[in-house]
């Protein structure tokens, strides 16, 4: 007590709440963040040593509790590190323009070996390094993590395997398991492996370049399964494999690229929870799309495509849809594109009240298309191409679909001698309640009121509007309007007329694809982008030389037609810097004056056609050396020996 009395209040309270803080903290220390067991915490700043951490994303990775460490949680009781979650961080949803390579690879940490120590991380119950950019071999020793619930190691860009997975049989608490894109090539007895994993809720095994695919199992272990993807491995049997059909939990099914030449199985009606089935490129038979797919009352996505449902119909399909009372309500996503199905579509096609996305694309289907079309309201994407249809399209075959943002409609115009046979007959005052991103019309009649309806599409990025019989000035304010997100324009084989105003220059620096051959445009060389790298003018009415600086202005360009135009000049020296340059075609122009020189960068050239100008001179020596070229015309020429 002696000591209390030296001190005066303040410092006997301070004393007082230091003790107070100590009770405090020892009656809450269950509470208390676990400090890191020591041996992890070097093992972990040994790794981070390794790794390359360009974001400076561990730069948390510091100090004695590296249960605090971005990426790394611990387990409460024991303190050990419980989850390791170094994925890459490089969200391409998130991102506004497309994959941008440079911020991938700024988020990933790999590029080094998996490290052994993994596997002394025995508490580990979670280890995310997918995209991380890890190379070699996955090391066995991940199959000390007993404890372990989630791997997902899928995709690195450098070669990631195992050569046996024999490793995986000791991960008895596994739930989730993704191994995408991981070569498992010399990995025999995969399923094996698999099979002794009862706790296994998801595997995902796509693109392993797995060759061997058990068709029987003795016995089946891994009941619980709700997500089982097989596809992009190429498989080639004679069948489906059997087991698959005893997975009875399962949700999702996707064996996509695959191959099993078999008759589609019956089997598959007994996956009867089945939410999302991809058995798309499988090379199945058939005869019209198997009604046993009525029996899957919880489908709500159907992707079909490729296979030969030689010649059968679709209705019998729709009829079965009607076996459970809730599919019709459920189905979000159907593809049945390239199934050589007949037949016509059936006006039950409304009461698919969920359906958001629609392929019937490649088929032989006839008849008229149905008003019901009208009724799907929740229908964002609609391809119809290439099949036979007749009749006409009308507002009434849209009326409700408020959400659609692409439209896909028409054949080959290879088929020239069939008659075009559907019309496109808007009224004038339709102002629709929907605002395209893409549409593709090829080959179909458009009626008169399509302009205007056209023109109230402000948000196209993809426009093909080809032999669609438009013969019109095109209307000016029509391309002022089109957004500058436009990417491919194609309005070739049509009678549009006028001169496209000089206004437009660089309108659109998006657009890579511009086609508007077989029309009656005139004026001056068109300069929309800079990224276009597929450029056709072919048989218009354009003129004026080619400009002297094009390597600049279009330095992507692969492919450029411009040929039959009234086009003159000089060929700019510069369009030989041009290194991309696939097919250059000139034909039938007033072009003059000598074919340039210097085109021994052109490295990747196959077609050069510059017959029917005004050209002089020698044919340059440089050309000799051109090894991909395949084709040259330039006769009719002065200089043609
Ligand atoms: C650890 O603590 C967190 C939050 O306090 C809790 O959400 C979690 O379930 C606990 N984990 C274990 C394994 O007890
Ligand atoms: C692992 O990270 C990826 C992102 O790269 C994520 O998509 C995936 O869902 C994560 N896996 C698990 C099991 O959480
Ligand atoms: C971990 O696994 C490897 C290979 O499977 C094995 O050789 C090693 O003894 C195991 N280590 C521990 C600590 O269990
Ligand atoms: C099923 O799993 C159990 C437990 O992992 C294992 O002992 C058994 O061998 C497995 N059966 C087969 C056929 O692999
Ligand atoms: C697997 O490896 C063998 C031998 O290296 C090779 O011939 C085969 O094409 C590979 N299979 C796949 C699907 O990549
Ligand atoms: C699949 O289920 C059937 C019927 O329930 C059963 O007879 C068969 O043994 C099972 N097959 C496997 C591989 O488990
Ligand atoms: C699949 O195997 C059969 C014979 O086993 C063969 O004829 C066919 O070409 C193979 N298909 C593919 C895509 O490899
Ligand atoms: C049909 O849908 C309703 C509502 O979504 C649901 O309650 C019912 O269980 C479903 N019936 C069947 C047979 O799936
Ligand atoms: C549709 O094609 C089938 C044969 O594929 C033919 O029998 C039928 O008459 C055609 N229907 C129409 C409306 O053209
Ligand atoms: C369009 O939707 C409205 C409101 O949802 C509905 O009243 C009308 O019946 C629908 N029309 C057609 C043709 O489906
Ligand atoms: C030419 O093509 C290559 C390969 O596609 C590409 O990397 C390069 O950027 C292209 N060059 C130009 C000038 O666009
Ligand atoms: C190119 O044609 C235009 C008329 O279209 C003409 O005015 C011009 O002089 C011609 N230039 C050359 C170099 O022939």
């Amino acid at each position: 007590m002696k000591i209390y009395h030296l001190m005066n209040i303040s410092q006997y309270l301070l004393l007082l709440l230091c003790l107070l803080g100590d009770i405090g903290l020892a009656s809450t220390g269950m509470k208390v963040k676990p400090i890191c067991i020591e041996e992890e915490r070097k093992a972990l700043l040994s790794f981070k040593q390794d790794l390359n951490d360009m974001s400076g994303r561990l730069s948390s990775w510091v100090g004695h509790d590296c249960c605090r460490w971005e990426g790394i949680s611990c387990n409460n009781r024991t303190g050990h590190v419980a989850k390791m979650d170094l994925r890459n961080t490089y969200d391409k949803s998130t991102a506004v323009e497309e994959w941008d390579e440079l911020a991938y690879s700024q988020s990933r940490l790999g590029g080094i070996q998996i490290p052994k120590f993994f596997g002394e991380l025995k508490t580990l119950r979670y280890l995310n390094i997918s995209f991380a950019e890890f190379t070699g071999e996955i090391p066995p020793s991940l199959g000390n993590l007993s404890n372990l619930n989630y791997l997902d190691v899928c995709f690195s860009s450098s070669k990631i395997y195992s050569k046996n997975l024999n490793w995986l049989s000791h991960l008895s608490s596994l739930k989730y398991l993704n191994l995408n894109e991981v070569d498992l090539n010399s990995s025999t007895g995969w399923l094996h492996v698999v099979n002794m994993l009862p706790s296994l809720l998801e595997l995902h095994l796509s693109l392993c370049r797995i060759e061997s695919l058990p068709l029987s199992l003795h016995k089946i272990n891994f009941t619980s399964l709700l997500v089982l993807d097989l596809s992009f491995n190429d498989f080639n049997t004679s069948s489906c494999p059997s087991w698959i059909f005893n997975l009875t939990s399962l949700r999702e099914l996707d064996l996509n690229h695959n191959s099993f030449s078999a008759p589609f199985p019956v089997e598959l009606g007994n996956l009867k929870s089945l939410e999302y089935l991809d058995l798309s490129h499988l090379g199945l038979k058939g005869s019209g799309v198997p009604r046993v797919i009525g029996n899957l009352c919880k489908l709500k996505t159907l992707h079909l495509p490729e296979n030969n449902f030689d010649g059968g119909g679709i209705e019998e399909f729709w009829g079965s849809l009607s076996n459970c009372p809730n599919n019709t309500l459920v189905l979000e996503s159907l593809d049945l594109s390239g199934c050589v199905l007949e037949g016509q579509l059936p006006a039950s096609l409304g009461m698919l009240k969920s359906l958001q996305y629609l392929d019937l694309s490649c088929n032989h289907m006839n008849g008229s298309i149905p008003q019901s079309l009208g009724q799907l309201s929740e229908l964002v994407e609609l391809n119809l191409s290439f099949n036979s249809w007749e009749g006409i399209l009308t507002e009434a075959h849209f009326i409700n679909l408020t959400k659609l943002k692409s439209l896909s409609i028409g054949n080959n115009l290879d088929d020239i001698e069939k008659p075009m046979p559907i019309v496109f007959n808007l009224s004038y005052d339709w102002v629709p309640s929907f605002k395209l991103h893409t549409i593709v019309i090829r080959n179909y009649k458009v009626g008169p009121g399509f302009h205007v309806w056209l023109q109230s599409h402000t948000e196209l990025v993809q426009v093909v509007l080809r032999g669609t019989g438009i013969s019109d000035s095109i209307p000016k304010e029509w391309l002022l309007k089109l957004s500058s997100q436009l990417e491919y324009l194609d309005l070739s084989y049509n009678q549009f007329r006028g001169r496209l105003s000089s206004n437009q220059l660089m309108r659109f620096p998006k657009l890579h694809l511009l086609n508007l051959a077989h029309n009656q445009f005139e004026g001056p060389f068109p300069l929309w982008s800079t990224n276009a790298s597929y450029f056709d003018l072919e048989s218009n009415y354009f003129y004026g030389p080619i400009p002297s600086s094009f390597d600049k202005l279009m330095p992507k360009l692969e492919e450029l037609y411009i040929s039959e135009n009234h086009l003159n000049g000089t060929i700019p020296p510069s369009i030989c810097n041009m290194q991309n340059l696939t097919v250059l075609s000139l034909r039938s122009n007033h072009f003059s004056g000598e074919f340039p020189h210097t085109w021994s960068s052109w490295s990747q050239i196959t077609i050069v056609d510059a017959a029917y100008n005004n050209l002089s001179g020698n044919i340059p020596t440089s050309m000799g050396i051109l090894s991909s070229l395949e084709i040259l015309k330039l006769k009719q020429q002065q200089f043609w020996r």
